[in-house]
């Protein structure tokens, strides 16, 4: 589904990424681990189209993304979320959602960018979709709330309905876990699995490795921008490369 193929970026005389290369099946969940640093989200970056890689290339459903702008590689199936939330504030959580969904629009992504009218049909289909997320999440009763009125667990759901909106073949998740406590974190294990059953790809990149060893089939672990280790969950968390990894510095 996901093909990243000996991908290379340095920022100036840094090496980010170098020469990075594995793959993430449908109804697959990757787990993506490393210290800080590591490249991890620059390889989210990468893939999503925020930045260009110097060397190599990533695939998606065996067809090249090289060059494509964000929008062009959402609209063939991918979505992500961002380590630091991304709520649109004075928006309701339900119209956060809806932002997701131009994408998969009839009307198209231009007529949105534009705000041309869509059909009312068309609106309250989305409506109806976006509510059914929200639900599937635990927050049909906020809908309705100013986004940033929620506490941050929440605030990280509507991230994640917003990302699902465009109903991606393959989702990017940067450090999802991060800031939730334990009972939401678990959630989220359930609700990954769930994503996993209908058959999407999913990137997970992650610290915590209670979750990562939960969720995921494989995990490939990063250091200075290169795989130290990949392989089954238990095995990379107490490979000797990875232990120096979070352990030595
Ligand atoms: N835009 C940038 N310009 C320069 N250096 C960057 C930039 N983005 C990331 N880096 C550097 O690249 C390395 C990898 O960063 P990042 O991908 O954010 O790591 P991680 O997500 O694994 O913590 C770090 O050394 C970071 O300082
Ligand atoms: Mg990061």
């Amino acid at each position: 589904m996901l093909e990243i193929k000996g991908v290379s970026k340095r920022f100036g005389g840094l090496v980010a990424l170098n020469q990075v290369s594995f793959e993430v099946r449908r109804g697959e969940i990757v787990g993506l681990i490393g210290p800080n640093g590591a490249g991890k989200t620059t390889l989210l970056h990468v893939v999503s189209g925020l930045l260009f890689e110097d060397q190599g290339e990533v695939r998606l459903r065996g067809r090249s993304l090289k060059g494509l702008a964000p929008w062009e590689r959402a609209a063939r199936g991918l979505a992500r979320t961002f380590q630091h939330i991304r709520i649109f504030p004075g928006l309701s959580v339900l119209e956060n959602v809806l932002c997701g969904f131009h994408l998969r629009r009839r009307a198209g992504f231009l007529s949105a960018l534009f705000h041309l009218p869509r059909t009312a049909r068309e609106e309250g289909y989305l409506r109806e979709q976006a509510l059914r997320l929200l639900a599937s999440l635990g927050l049909a009763e906020k809908a309705l709330l100013p986004a940033e009125t929620l506490p941050y667990g929440e605030q990280k759901k509507v991230v994640l309905a917003r990302a699902l909106a465009s109903n991606p073949q393959v989702l990017l998740l940067d450090e999802p876990a991060a800031g939730l406590n334990e009972r939401e974190t678990r959630e989220l294990g359930t609700y990954l699995r769930a994503l996993q059953s209908q058959e999407m790809a999913i990137l997970l990149v992650e610290h915590d490795l209670n979750l990562v060893v939960e969720v995921c089939q494989r995990v490939v672990a990063l250091d200075q921008g290169r795989i130290i280790a990949q392989g089954a969950p238990e095995e990379v968390q107490n490979h000797p490369a990875v232990l120096e990894a979070y352990l030595g510095r």
